[in-house]
């Protein structure tokens, strides 16, 4: 039988990478076998790629259509390579965002054509789609001010899409809603602006009501 593939979308800071490591530990404790993987990346080639988008690696701007054909071919390789075996072997398949983000990203705020966005999303995975896609949602000022506080140590800096203006990240969010009007079965929108095991909570009842 094959396994689930749930992803998670959402705004910058909206809690992506934490709430996928928390729903893998409880999909875990229930026995069930979890493969953990990120997009842009995931294998040697995605996270090749994913330096180039964002830290513009080869030091010069990206063309927008270039932008969008690196991060579909990350996802092709992640499908083939990793999310598709993990899924026919079973075991369930968590991704730190998908498809959505390219329609929020490049499609809603970047404002390259939605039609055309589709079929070469549906062709980077095969059209095999998530059962179920959780939108973490997060008003844009708070999700900046979580990654603000997670930098300000001077480790790690912003990265190519979190440079952005405020503008841009608007219509990310707001792409995201769209998305999720137009696919309410697969979609289901997760509030995000509460303490991290409260969001925690609402993720693993909603992945039980749907999925188990
Ligand atoms: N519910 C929450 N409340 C407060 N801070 C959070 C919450 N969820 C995540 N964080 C913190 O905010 C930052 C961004 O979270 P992260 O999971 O990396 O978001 P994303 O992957 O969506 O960008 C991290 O430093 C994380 O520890
Ligand atoms: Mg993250």
């Amino acid at each position: 039988m094959s396994g689930k593939f749930i992803t998670f979308e959402g705004p910058e800071g909206c809690g992506k990478s934490t709430q996928t490591k928390l729903l893998a530990e409880n999909l875990v404790a229930q026995g069930i076998k979890v493969a953990c993987t990120r997009e842009p990346g995931g294998t040697a080639t995605g996270e090749a790629i994913r330096n180039i988008l964002q830290h513009d690696a080869a030091g010069e701007p990206l063309a927008g259509r270039a932008e969008l054909l690196l991060f579909t071919a990350s996802r092709a390789q992640l499908m083939d390579q990793e999310i598709l075996p993990a899924l026919e072997h079973g075991d369930w398949v968590l991704c730190d965002r998908f498809i959505d983000s390219t329609m929020a990203y490049q499609g809603f705020a970047r404002g390259m054509d939605i039609e055309i966005l589709d079929r070469i999303n549906d062709f980077s995975i095969n059209s095999r789609k998530p059962d179920l896609t959780l939108l973490l949602d997060l008003d844009v000022e708070s999700g900046f001010q979580r990654l603000e506080r997670r930098y300000s140590n001077g480790e790690e800096t912003f990265d190519r899409f979190e440079r952005e203006a405020r503008d841009f990240h608007f219509r990310v969010r707001d792409g995201y809603h769209k998305l999720a009007k137009r696919e309410p079965n697969r979609f289901r929108i997760i509030e995000a602006d509460q303490a991290i095991d409260e969001v925690a909570c609402s993720v693993w009842n909603t992945v039980k009501e749907v999925l188990l």
